[in-house]
Parts: C-alpha cells; structure tokens; sequence
C-alpha cells in the first residue's frame, strides 16, 4: 500500500506552516512570536482557578454565548455577528473552509502572516499576492475585484505598519467577495477598521486575546462581521470549539479590571517599542514605524542578519528571521519588557 495514495494532492504537495521557535525553558528572552512580556490579570488567573472543578466533565457553551456577550458589550457589536475560535487562526481555517474550492480566486499582500498561503495551499485555491510598495504600503488598485476572499493585516506582520483605511475603503466598495482585515495586533495601533466592517456586510474584523491581553496559551480569537456571513461560518465550526477554560478565561478579560490591565500593558509596550526604534535606528537599523508590538530592523551589510540570529540565540535571546528574499536582511523584533530589550540591545551591539 502506498500512503501516499490516502491524501490530496495539494497536501501532498504543501510544506505546512513553520511556527516560531517555543524553547521549553523559561530564561530564555523570547522576542520572537509577538507574545505579550506581560503577565495576564489577576481577573484572567482567578477564573483559570474557578473553573478548576467538577464542571470539567460538562461540555463548554456550543456558541460561547456568555463570552459572546461580554465581546458585544465590550465592542458594541451585536452578538449574532460574533464568532469565537480556538486562537483567530482557527477562525482563518474556518473561513478558507467556507469560502473557498480548488481553484477559487484568494489574495493578500505578497508579505504577510505566512499562515494565509498554507490554508489557501490546503484549500487548492488559486493566489494572487499583491507585491507591497517599497515603503511597505499596499497599492489596493492592485487586488482583483473578483476574488472570493480578500484578506490584509491592520497592522500587518512582519512590518507593523497600517495601510491607508481610505484607499482600503475604496477597494472594499469595488470588492465582489469577502474582505477579512487582520487585526491581531490592533490594541497596539491608533486605529482600527471596525467602522469599515460597520458599513459593509462583506467585511470581517479578525482579533486575538493572544497579543494585547497576554492570553496566547489560552487560544482565543473572534471575528466581528455581519450576521448573515457569521451564520455560514457557524455552520462549518466544531461542535464545541472553543473549551471551557478559555471561555470563561475570555469573560474575566473582558471585565472592567481585565480590560484596564491590558490597557496599562499596552502603554507599557507602546514607549518601549519607540524607545527600541530609536535605538536600533542610531545602530545603522532601517525601521519603519510600526503600529503593533514588534519591529522590523533592516540592514544590509556583515554582520548578516541571519547571523546575528543565529548569535542572538547562542545567547538565548530569541527573534524572528524570515529567509524570504525582501526579508533575508532584517531581524523581526517582538518588543518585550524593557529590561529585556536592554538585554537584547547590549547583546546586539556586542555582536556589531
Ligand atoms: C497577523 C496574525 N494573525 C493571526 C495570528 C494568530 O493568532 P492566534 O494566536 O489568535 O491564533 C497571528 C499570530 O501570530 C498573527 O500574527
């Protein structure tokens, strides 16, 4: 028997997607998967605690509707256009799930999260990546009006920076299939595309509590989007999809006192990503001001940066090297407290 014969060609074919490195021990600076440094609130560790009972034999709410509720309230969204995922990256498999079959149109920027073109392999789909401007803007005239998914980060990884809402705007209004704006990172930014998912009904706003709310270990995001396009995507989830800790890990958050938590630890990383762009630029780095909480440092010439990663990580301080060709000389930084962007900065100017 050949195994091969038992799968599909297009995932026969794929390479599936490279996650950053997760060391197992805890001295390591980890300034490479854009976690937050940050630990959750004291509301999030309460609830973790709470719902450490009996009620572990119970299946979780199907739809999260308690956490669906705090999300509405929290982010004035009716409850019906909310869908809960298992982290937002389940949510992005449940979309290329539902929208696209083997050959349908998909595209996004041609540098972006590097999940996207793994689902659409996946999927068979048919991608068009749309080359990002030398600055790192998005010429949106550039995407097709036909294509069935649309998706783009606000800010988009691995550069931090937001394309133009206003020329977006223009592009959704032309776009004759769905538009799923990333926003993973948004917390960290000034602004963010809610409005735009408001007045279109073929408009999603993807968020994650991996980022700002220091929850990556949990898996939680959710996607705000019209009611009648939640519905479909509802139809395609797993029964229980999201388990009962992260839902009621989810609500905690989203209190008063969780919210005001994240929003001091967004102050927090916002100074120091500024403070860590100044420094590395006065080291000869190019970096783009950048919207999210991590950074992209350029710079050509030796030391390479793939060595001063392989470097950085003898000295167990870890970042994130992307061997695409408009990536191969810079480093993505994930800011992290601000002893240890010291740390990372000593070591980095060491190895200059
Ligand atoms: C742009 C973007 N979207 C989505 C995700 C996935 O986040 P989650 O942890 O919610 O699955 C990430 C994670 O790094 C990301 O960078």
């Amino acid at each position: 028997m050949n195994l091969k014969n038992c799968f599909r060609p297009a995932v026969l074919k794929m390479k599936g997607y490279t996650p950053g490195e997760q060391p197992k021990n805890l001295t390591t600076i980890k300034l490479n998967t854009n976690e937050n440094p940050y630990p959750p609130s004291a509301e999030v560790l309460k609830a973790v605690r709470e719902q450490a009972d009996q009620r572990l034999r119970l299946y979780p709410e199907p739809t999260a509707d308690t956490l669906r509720q705090r999300l509405s309230r929290v982010y004035k969204w009716p409850l019906e256009g909310i869908l809960v995922g298992n982290g937002s990256d389940e949510i992005l498999t449940l979309l290329f799930q539902a929208t696209l079959e083997k050959g349908s149109l998909v595209q996004y920027p041609d540098i972006t999260y590097s999940l996207y073109p793994v689902l659409a392999q996946i999927r068979d789909a048919k991608v068009k990546e749309v080359r990002l401007e030398d600055d790192w803007s998005l010429d949106f005239t550039k995407f097709s009006t036909q294509a069935r998914l649309t998706l783009w980060g606000y800010p988009n990884a691995p550069i931090g920076n937001c394309f133009d809402k206003s020329k977006a705007a223009v592009f959704i209004r032309k776009a004759k299939g769905l538009v799923l704006i990333d926003e993973a990172y948004v917390d960290f930014s000034n602004e963010n595309c809610l409005d735009l998912a408001r007045k279109n009904p073929h408009v999603l706003v993807l968020r994650t509590m991996s980022k700002s709310f220091s929850l990556a270990g949990v898996r939680l995001g959710y996607v705000f989007g019209h009611p009648e396009v939640i519905a479909q995507l509802m139809k395609v989830k797993d029964s229980y999809n999201v388990n009962r800790m992260t839902q009621a890990v989810g609500s905690a958050a989203l209190t008063p006192g969780g919210l005001a938590h994240m929003r001091k630890n967004i102050r927090r990383i916002r100074l120091d990503r500024n403070s860590l762009i100044e420094e590395l630029r006065n080291l000869g780095f190019t970096v783009p001001d950048s919207q999210a909480n991590f950074i992209l440092a350029t710079r050509r010439g030796k030391p390479v940066a793939e060595s001063l990663y392989k470097n950085l990580k003898k000295k167990r301080i870890l970042v994130r090297y992307f061997p695409h060709r408009r990536l191969r000389d810079s480093l993505r930084i994930t800011v992290g407290t601000h002893a240890q962007n010291n740390r990372f900065l000593e070591e980095l100017r060491r190895l200059l």
